[in-house]
C-alpha cells in the first residue's frame, strides 16, 4: 500500500506594518518547505508601476488604464515568490518613500485589489509547480479574503511605538500609523483580525517565540490522525 500523498498546506499571516509577518513567514517557509508569498511585496509592486505610469489613486480611469496595461507574472527566488511586472522583476524602489507614501491609497482601490485577487490565489499553482509542500502567503486580508478556508491562519499585532523602532531600525522612513488607520478604515478588505485566526502580540516576545507558537499550532495539527 503506497502512502496518501501529503496535503497541500496554506499558512495565512496577517497583521499591519512591522508587526513581524515577514521574518516569522520567512522562517516558516523554512521549517516546513513552503513557498513565502509576501503580498504586500505585490501591493508595492503595482504602486511603483502605478506611479511609472503616471496613475493617480484618486483618479480611477488612470489606474483602470494603467492595470490593463500591465503584464503579471511571477519568479521564483530561493524561496520566495517575486512579482515580474512586463517580464522585468520589481526593483529595490518598492521599498522607496515614495511607494511607502503611496502604497495604503492604491492598496484601497477595490478595482485594484480585484486585479490582484487571481494572481495571489495562483500561487498556489506556483508553489506546487516549483515543487513546495504549501505555500505560507503574509498580508493583510489573506485569511479573511484570499484563503479564508487557510489550514493555518494567523494575526500579528504589536504596539505602534515598538513597529516605528523596528522600522527605524532597519533604516526605512515608513509612515505605519498612517498606513494602519488607512488600512483598517479602508472599506473594501479591511486590515483585522480574522474570526478563527490565532492572534498573536509580538510587542513583548522575540521573534525565536513568535515562529515558536505558529511551528507548535502547525506540527500540532499536521501530527494529528
Ligand atoms: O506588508 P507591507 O507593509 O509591505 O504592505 C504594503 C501595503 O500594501 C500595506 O500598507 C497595505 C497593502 N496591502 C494590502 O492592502 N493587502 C495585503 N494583503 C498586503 C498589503
Amino acid at each position: 500500500m503506497t502512502a496518501a500523498p501529503s496535503p497541500f498546506l496554506i499558512v495565512a499571516i496577517d497583521g499591519g506594518a512591522a508587526s513581524g509577518k515577514s521574518s516569522s513567514s520567512r522562517i516558516i517557509s523554512e521549517r516546513f518547505n513552503l513557498l513565502h508569498v509576501d503580498t504586500g511585496s505585490f501591493y508595492r509592486a503595482l504602486t511603483a508601476g502605478m506611479l511609472r505610469a503616471g496613475a493617480s489613486p484618486t483618479d480611477l480611469p488612470t489606474v483602470q488604464a494603467a492595470l490593463a496595461a500591465l503584464r503579471l507574472g511571477t519568479r521564483v527566488t530561493g524561496r520566495s515568490a517575486e512579482m515580474e511586472i512586463d517580464g522585468r522583476p520589481v526593483g529595490d524602489d518598492i521599498r522607496s518613500r515614495a511607494v511607502n507614501d503611496h502604497v495604503s491609497h492604491f492598496a484601497a482601490i477595490p478595482e485594484l485589489r480585484a486585479a490582484l485577487l487571481a494572481y495571489q490565489r495562483g500561487q498556489a499553482d506556483v508553489a506546487r509547480a516549483h515543487g513546495f509542500r504549501g505555500l505560507v502567503m503574509e498580508g493583510r486580508d489573506i485569511g479573511s479574503v484570499i484563503f479564508p478556508d487557510a489550514d493555518f491562519r494567523f494575526f500579528l499585532h504589536a504596539d505602534p511605538a515598538e513597529r516605528a523602532r523596528r522600522r527605524a531600525n532597519e533604516g526605512q522612513h515608513d509612515s505605519i500609523v498612517e498606513r494602519d488607520r488607512l488600512d483598517s478604515s479602508r472599506k473594501t478588505a479591511p486590515l483585522a483580525c480574522p474570526v478563527g485566526a490565532i492572534s498573536i502580540d509580538t510587542t513583548h516576545v522575540t521573534l525565536p517565540q513568535v515562529v515558536e507558537q505558529m511551528a507548535t499550532a502547525i506540527a500540532t495539527k499536521l501530527a494529528a490522525p
